[in-house]
């Protein structure tokens, strides 16, 4: 009969001094088992008489009992030991400098094109879109441009080269064209896709996006933006054009003190046509408003002409309306003071971090103003 004593207290040591799972698991394996010391011992049981196994079956057992208990305490201690040292290991020191984190910027252009969309939608107006590759009757006939008028040079137009049904795609020159898509769904037939609320006459909407044109100096680049305006209703006035702009750049501005004029133009898509200068001084290389005698050309307008709203299927004697494009790029170099509108596109990240605008700072959309 084998003692059981010896064999527990080899087996309360090893389990104590079982430094890992690893070598815990080898233990248990060595006592517990298939062919482990206390399963030989309640294997041997069988082989007992009734008795002997009263008398041993208790002892067995229990020794099975403690053993098995042991083993689990055991496993209960590594495995808390081994979350201590994880925890220690991954301990964060909160007196570490954080790492340097680098943020974007909001581009002056998208600042300003907020700015402005917010200040035209709480006049009204919805945004509306187009493509940037155009064709040639939404940006040049359908707006009145005679064919083969060199009015269609003066754009200094980007063309992609002829298709083979004679078709020539151009890069939109202005964001015009939306205004004719606007007008187009406005007087869709019935049945034609639903229009968005606010497209249908009366209209009222702006039209934000880039424009091309092959110019570049210090007040053009290549690729600018533009925003469009157009308004059509019953008895629209030029009155209701310089009230809309003068409105627009006081509060773009944030002040009274812009001094806007208007100086008689040609379009070949109003009549009569308008362009507004704003009043600044750009003498010390940056640009100030609302002082000096320099002035900024930011927009061209004029009342819709009739040959356009005809095109569209509108009656000119039951509609008339106003249309504008503004330069979004020119109205940030005017209230940001950035001197040169080649840098806005230059993609340098000095001048963007100086520009530039933090995404959540800003108190009020409509103004970048500190
Ligand atoms: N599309 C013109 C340009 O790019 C600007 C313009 C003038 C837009 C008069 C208009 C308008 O809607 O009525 O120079």
């Amino acid at each position: 009969m084998t003692d059981l004593i010896p064999l527990e207290t080899d087996l309360a040591a090893q389990i104590a001094a079982a430094g890992d799972l690893a070598a815990l698991e080898a233990v248990r394996v060595s006592a517990l088992g298939k062919t482990g010391a206390i399963s030989a011992l309640l294997k041997s049981l069988g082989g007992m008489s009734p008795d002997e196994r009263r008398e041993q079956g208790p002892l067995i057992n229990g020794l099975r009992d403690r053993a098995t208990a042991l083993i689990a305490d055991r496993r209960a201690a590594l495995d808390a030991a081994a979350l201590e040292a994880q925890l220690a290991a991954e301990a964060v020191d909160l007196t570490l400098p954080a790492p340097p984190r680098r943020r974007g910027a909001v581009h002056p252009t998208m600042q300003v094109m907020d700015e402005m969309v917010a200040i035209f939608a709480e006049m009204g107006f919805s945004v509306a879109e187009g493509p940037d590759i155009e064709d040639d009757f939404h940006n040049f006939t359908g707006l009145n441009f005679p064919p083969k008028h060199p009015a269609r040079e003066m754009h200094d137009t980007f063309f992609f080269n002829e298709r083979e049904d004679g078709e020539r795609k151009l890069l939109r020159t202005h964001t015009s064209p939306i205004q004719v898509r606007v007008m187009q769904r406005a007087n869709a037939p019935t049945g034609a896709p639903q229009f968005a609320a606010g497209q249908e006459p009366p209209i009222r909407i702006i039209g934000p996006g880039r424009t091309y044109r092959c110019d570049s100096d210090r007040t053009h680049t290549p690729m600018f933006h533009q925003m469009e305006g157009l308004v059509i209703n019953r008895a629209i006035h030029m009155g209701h054009l310089k009230w809309t702009l003068d409105t627009f750049c006081r509060r773009f501005f944030e002040t009274d003190a812009v001094v806007t004029r208007f100086r008689p133009h040609h379009f070949p898509f109003t009549e009569p046509s308008a362009e507004m200068d704003v009043q600044c001084d750009r003498s010390g290389g940056a640009i100030k408003i609302g002082e000096g005698s320099d002035w900024l050309e930011i927009l061209g307008g004029g009342m819709v002409h009739p040959n356009i709203l005809r095109t569209c299927g509108l009656d000119p004697d039951e509609w008339q309306g106003f249309a504008f494009g503004l330069g979004i790029d020119r109205l940030g170099m005017l209230k940001y003071g950035m001197p040169d509108l080649r840098d806005v596109f230059a993609a340098d990240v000095r001048w963007l971090q100086h520009y530039g605008f933090s995404a959540f700072s800003a108190p009020n959309p409509a103004s970048g103003l500190s």
